[in-house]
């Protein structure tokens, strides 16, 4: 690495719709392929405290109450992804929240995603976030 890499830490759910599809090989992939490393994986079904704890600024939102249903609703991946700019680097494999309006064509939700609830994946926004989100699913790590 050269001396003024930045490498960090991000939280990456494949979430229910993408374990359903048989995505997860194809979204592990795209990670791995940008230069980003694993450094924790686990398939997991999460209890609704978790899911509240960790989408906690959404809760009031209109879409709070389906996105906790549906994140609850079968096995995701969780994993910590690390390297160079990973909290961005995985934004950008991942597009927008939209998969047709805000991600476009090459990310994983522009290639594969139609509808905003069912976008396949979740990516720490901030390296505060990603802290957050590690301790809460990896609180070992
Ligand atoms: S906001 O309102 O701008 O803060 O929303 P955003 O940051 O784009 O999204 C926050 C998370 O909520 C999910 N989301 C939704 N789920 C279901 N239905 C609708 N309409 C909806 N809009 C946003 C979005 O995918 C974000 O989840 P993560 O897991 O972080 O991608």
């Amino acid at each position: 690495m050269s001396a003024d890499s930045q490498a960090e830490r991000t939280l990456v759910l494949i979430k229910p719709d993408g374990v359903q599809r048989g995505l997860v090989g194809e979204i592990l992939r795209r990670i791995e392929r940008k230069g980003l490393r694993l450094a924790r994986l686990e398939l997991r079904t999460v209890d609704d405290a978790t899911a509240r704890a960790h989408y906690a600024e959404h809760e009031g939102k209109g879409f709070f109450p389906s996105l906790l249903e549906f994140i609850t609703s079968g096995p995701l991946v969780a994993a910590v992804v690390e390297g160079d700019r990973a909290i961005p680097a995985f934004r950008q494999l991942a597009g927008g929240t939209d998969p047709v309006d805000k991600a476009t064509p090459g990310s994983i939700r522009g290639d594969f995603g139609l509808i905003t609830q069912f976008n396949l994946v979740h990516g720490s926004d901030s390296p505060e976030s990603a802290a957050r989100e590690i301790a809460l699913w990896f609180p070992e790590s």
